[in-house]
């Protein structure tokens, strides 16, 4: 079974958040399977590309309504990442530094998914199953479908999975001029709200539709940024799969980027380490438990209720505990949280984009915080299970699906179930009151680290998945 991935992310190559993990990992793991996944993605001017050696598998050229652009396919030469890495470059379009936020993105990306199929149709290329991955690939299912440049993919497999279904990639009609020989009649297959819709086109048009877990699947129904009728019109198509972790990558037993490694055994003694070393850096104090928050600062994450929360437990109970921010995203937030530093003592904040640093906060925090109002999956909840660290989580799609209350039996992490100050004061009082109890503190890192969250089960739904669509073809 040969699955082409189409992704904007792909960690190590390039990562934004979570979509990069998953992008990076699930293919390792669909290849113990017996499964050929690849992953085609955008070529990126970044420290992967230059470290690592490329050679040119294609060479050709699309149209993008009048302009034709030229593009080269390069393969990743040495499988360093355990599956075939193919990475589109286009001159002046894609071959950029970073992976969002350029005035002409709805034009990479649309070029980007033309030149994907315009390479495997020219070299026939053997894909079975199309995986596309969040807006920026949704174009695909329906080129597939309605382009009759592309007619003899039509009867290819097309999988989508919605990594988070807030954004939509939505454009203007003008642009659809940019989609080669399209049947005019299926004008409606790419339509939601009065405009193209990338996403819901996808979910009309792919031939099953995932959710990174089983909950935002349901969720989706009632809050789904406008898609909700669509959810409901097209229940049949969608598969609920949580997503797993990269077991290698995060392991604190052999993490590089950790001072102090550890295991099960040595996670008391070493997390402590890591935490001083830590403390000492960001001026907090190493014996007071520490709560992390790392993550986007945008309203979806819950990060603008942070300030709040942190001044008012701050005030009332100064010496309790230390609280340090990874995170980046919208600039008010960012400045709110900044300014925190300037009157409390056990708090800090560091405004930007830093995996090394990442690890070390997993690695030596207590508790992380993730007050999600939206979470499709959520990564770091998993992370910081393996990492022997306490998640505190808004009960919310993937991490309602991942994380039980320690006051139930197996339980290992903190629930609370509104996003109101009083609820979040009493999970940290909670959390507070846990750290005092070491000796529970210390089975409960234990038990969460002994869990299996690795890829091995979704990878397994996925195949299966996959083979049930194949087998219908
Ligand atoms: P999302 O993809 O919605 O941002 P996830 O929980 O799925 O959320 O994944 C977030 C990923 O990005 C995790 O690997 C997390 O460690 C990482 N991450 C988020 N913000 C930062 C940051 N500021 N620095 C380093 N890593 C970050
Ligand atoms: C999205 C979601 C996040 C999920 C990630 C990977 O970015 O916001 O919850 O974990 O994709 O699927």
């Amino acid at each position: 079974m040969n699955v082409l991935n189409l992704s904007a992310e792909c960690y190590p190559v390039a990562k934004a958040g979570g979509l990069g993990d998953v992008v990076g990992a699930l293919p390792k793991y669909l290849k113990e399977l017996g499964v050929n996944a690849m992953v085609a993605m955008p070529f990126y001017d970044k420290k992967f590309v230059l470290e690592n050696t490329f050679e040119s598998v294609y060479k050709g050229n699309s149209k993008l309504g009048y302009r034709t652009f030229d593009f080269d396919i390069l393969k990743e030469a040495n499988n360093v990442l355990g599956f075939e890495l193919y990475l589109v470059k286009i001159p002046d379009l894609l071959d950029r530094p970073d992976i969002y936020s350029y005035p002409d993105e709805s034009e990479q990306f649309i070029a980007f998914q033309l030149a994907v199929l315009e390479w495997v149709l020219s070299t026939n290329k053997p894909v079975d199953v199309f995986h596309c991955h969040d807006h920026h690939t949704g174009l695909v299912p329906f080129l597939l479908k309605y382009s009759y440049k592309f007619n003899s993919l039509a009867n290819k497999v097309s999988v989508f999975t919605i990594h988070n279904a807030q954004y939509q990639g939505w454009l203007g009609w003008e642009k659809l001029y940019y989609l080669p020989d399209i049947d005019g009649t299926k004008g409606g297959m790419l339509e939601w709200g009065d405009c193209i819709n990338p996403l819901a086109s996808a979910i009309k048009c792919c031939w099953a539709y995932t959710t990174v877990s089983p909950s935002y699947l349901e969720e989706l129904k009632h809050n789904s940024n406008r898609l909700e009728f669509l959810f409901e019109l097209e229940p049949q198509k969608g598969v609920g799969i949580l997503n797993g972790i990269d077991v290698d990558v995060w392991n604190p037993a052999t993490d590089p980027m950790l001072s102090f490694n550890y295991s099960k055994t040595t996670v008391k003694a070493n997390k402590q380490k890591n935490k001083q070393e830590l403390c000492e850096k960001f001026g907090l104090n190493p014996d007071k438990p520490l709560i992390t928050f790392i993550g986007r600062l945008v309203a979806e994450k819950g990060a603008d209720t942070l300030v709040e929360l942190i001044r008012e437990i701050s005030l009332r109970n100064q010496d309790e505990f230390c609280f340090l921010i990874l995170g980046s995203g919208e600039k008010e937030i960012e400045n709110d949280l900044k300014e925190l530093q300037t009157y409390l003592k056990n708090y800090n904040c560091y405004i930007g984009y830093d995996e090394d640093l990442s690890h070390k906060i997993y690695a030596s925090a207590d508790f992380i915080l993730m007050p999600s109002r939206v979470e499709p999956c959520g990564l770091n909840q998993l992370y910081a299970l393996r990492y022997g660290t306490i998640p505190i989580v808004r009960s919310t799609g993937g991490l309602k699906d991942s994380i039980i209350d320690f006051d139930n039996e197996g339980g290992y992490g903190i629930r609370f179930d509104n996003l109101e100050l009083m609820e979040m004061v009493i999970a940290i009082r909670r959390a507070i009151s846990l750290y005092q109890d070491q000796k529970r503190l210390d089975q409960l890192r234990k038990l969460m680290m002994g869990l299996d969250f690795s890829w091995k089960k979704s990878a397994h739904s996925y195949n299966q998945l996959y083979k049930r669509l194949t087998k219908s073809t």
